[in-house]
This record gives structure tokens, sequence and C-alpha cells, in this order.
């Protein structure tokens, strides 16, 4: 039987934080055993918002090493750089011109992102089609993301049907694949507000390639409830549980065997231990970062995933290209 296909993509927009971590890579290194996998470090979703270019070239170049540093394996999934696969551009103003404004406007990530600015990109706007565009140039079945990406699955699902519908069937339409704990990891600093890699104060977040001394210190200075007991109880004390969960996806160790461990304890030995878990997890990946950037080899590796993907992105391409009504050379 045909495996099922599995793809996903990361912002290069700043320094993968644990939040991406648990709710997407993790998943990743998991699911590229079992389906035909492709990952992509999403460069043209970051430049709807400025950026320098060569702090961009450096992200890039650092997430696709962080990727593979977490686990995943060349051998086994299609790891690539978006803008090096140009389909990806074609079938986005495709999908542009199937998408209604207000279906853009409802987008709560857009809100989030134009709100108190003064000029906002059109590029900002429209990136639910392109990030549809993605998805659907890979006849993919399921979808691994964290779940403030819900909505635009959504919209692809919907943009799927609506091509199917208008010219014949074309697309599959995907399903998102979310983890049971850590699909929202929170801000260290605010329970309210989701981790966030392009968070202003690093001290909200905890960056895969953050020192040691750097995680201690962050955890150690992490908001937490009033209150005493360490107890997981989202609507009451959102920060403690924040910190349960990452607990408990580092240390292998439900949320439930976390409370008996901390019965009765307070919050200082409980964010130091965690703390310790979170390095012990993250140390030999930042070794294995280090020696990919060293080895030189990276930019071969991307070639050749861009040329994987591209085969299939041109294929899935062409035929909704033809449906749609255009001349094919
Ligand atoms: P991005 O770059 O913001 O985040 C990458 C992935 O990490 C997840 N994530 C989180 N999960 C749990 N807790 C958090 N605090 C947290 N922050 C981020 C995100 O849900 C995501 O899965 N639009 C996407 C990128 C994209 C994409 C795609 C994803 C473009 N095209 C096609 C899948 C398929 C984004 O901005 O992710």
């Amino acid at each position: 039987m045909k495996k099922k296909r599995v793809l996903s993509g990361i912002q290069p927009s700043g320094l993968m934080t644990i939040g991406n971590y648990i709710g997407a890579i993790r998943q990743f290194v998991d699911m590229q055993h079992e389906y035909d996998s492709y990952f992509m470090v999403v460069d043209m979703h970051a430049i709807t918002v400025p950026q320098d270019p060569e702090k961009l070239r450096e992200q890039t170049e650092s997430l696709a090493a962080v990727y593979l540093a977490c686990g995943i394996d060349p051998e086994k999934a299609t790891l690539f750089l978006q803008s090096q696969v140009p389909a990806h551009a074609m079938l986005g103003w495709m999908m542009t011109t199937l998408t209604y404004m207000g279906e853009l406007e409802r987008m709560t990530q857009f809100k989030d992102k134009s709100a108190g600015k003064e000029s906002i990109g059109t590029g900002l706007f429209v990136y639910p089609s392109l990030m549809a565009a993605d998805i659907l140039l890979y006849d993919s079945d399921l979808v691994p993301v964290g779940d403030d990406q819900t909505q635009h699955l959504e919209l692809t699902r919907d943009l799927a049907n609506r091509f199917n519908g208008r010219f014949g069937d074309t697309f599959v339409v995907p399903e998102g694949h979310y983890t049971e704990v850590g699909a929202r990891i929170m801000s260290l600093l605010d329970g309210t507000k989701k981790m966030s890699k392009s968070d202003p104060n690093p001290g909200a977040f905890i960056s895969l390639l953050d020192e040691p001394d750097v995680i201690r210190k962050k955890f150690s200075r992490a908001t937490t409830d009033s209150g005493r007991e360490i107890v997981f109880d989202r609507a009451n004390k959102p920060e403690v549980s924040n910190l349960l969960e990452i607990y408990s996806v580092f240390s292998g160790k439900t949320i439930k065997e976390l409370e008996k461990q901390y019965e009765g304890q307070g919050y200082g030995a409980f964010k130091k231990e965690l703390a310790e878990a979170v390095v012990e997890v993250l140390e030999p990946i930042q070794t294995r970062y280090r020696d990919i950037r060293a080895s030189g080899e990276l930019q071969t590796m991307l070639k050749r995933g861009a040329e994987k993907a591209s085969a299939v992105a041109d294929a899935t391409l062409r035929r909704a290209m033809e449906r749609m009504g255009f001349v094919l050379p």
C-alpha cells in the first residue's frame, strides 16, 4: 500500500523555540518513520514581514540545521527550502485568486500580526493562500502543526474543495495532526500569550540554541501563578500548567506523575528540575547542530531536497494548471 504523505513547514523568522519543538518538530521526527515526509523552511512566508537579508539567510540555514539536529533524517524525509521550489509561488497565486477577502480578514494570525501597524504588506494578508498551496502541491494527507494553525488548515481544506468542485478532482483534502500534550505552549512570562520566536522579550521563550545557563535563568524567572500547589489547571493556573506540559514532554513523565512527584513542594525545586530536564534534551541537539553547521554539507543536502520536492510539486502544479485552463508548454 502507498504510504500516506505528510508535509509541514516552519518560518525562519527567528530561532526555533521549544514551542515549535513540542508542537511541531517532535511530531515530524516521529512521523518520518511511517510516512512519506516533506519538511520545509518557509522562507517565502518569512518575508511577509520585513526581514534583514543577511539575517534571513543565516536564520534559514540555521533552521535547516536545527531540523537535522533534532533528528530529521534526510534519507527518510525530504528537507528543503520553500524558495528553491518555484511551484509554490505559482500555485500560491492560483490559490490567491480563489480566496475571498472575507476569509482572509477572519484569520486571527493576520489580525495579531497586523494589529497596531501603520503599513501592512499585502503578503501578510494573502499568506494563508500560499500556505494552502504549500500543502496541496504535495497531495499531503496529514499536516502536523501546533493548534495556532487550525484556521489556516481549515482554509486549505476549503480551497482544495473549492478547486475540486470548480475544476474537477485535483487535490487531496488534507487533515491537521496535533500533539496530545503541548499543541499550544505559552509564553514563560504571560500564561495567556502563545510562546513565539518573534517575541521582543527573549525571556518569554526558550530557543533550542539557548545556552544551558540561559535556559536555567529563563525558567527561574518564569512567571508562576499565585498559590503554591503544582497542579494542572489550565483555567485557574495557566502558567504552572504550561510549565507542567513542557516538563512532561522533556522528561517523558505524564502530568499526573509530575503532580505526584511535586506534591507539597514549592515552585523553586520544580522550576530547577524542569530546567535540567530541558537542558538534558537540548544539549545533544546543540552539539549536533554545531557539527552540522561546521560540516559544510548543508547546501548540497538542501539542493537534493529541493530536487526531490520539485519533482512532486511540478507534477501537481501541471495537473492544476491544466484543469484551470492554462496552455501548457
Ligand atoms: P511557525 O513558523 O509560526 O511555527 C512552526 C510550527 O510550530 C508550531 N508552534 C507551536 N506549537 C506549540 N506551541 C507554540 N507556542 C507554538 N508556536 C509555534 C506551529 O503551529 C507550527 O506548526 N504558517 C506556519 C508555517 C507554514 C506551514 C506551511 C505549516 C507555512 N506553510 C505548510 C504547515 C504546512 C507558521 O507560521 O508556523
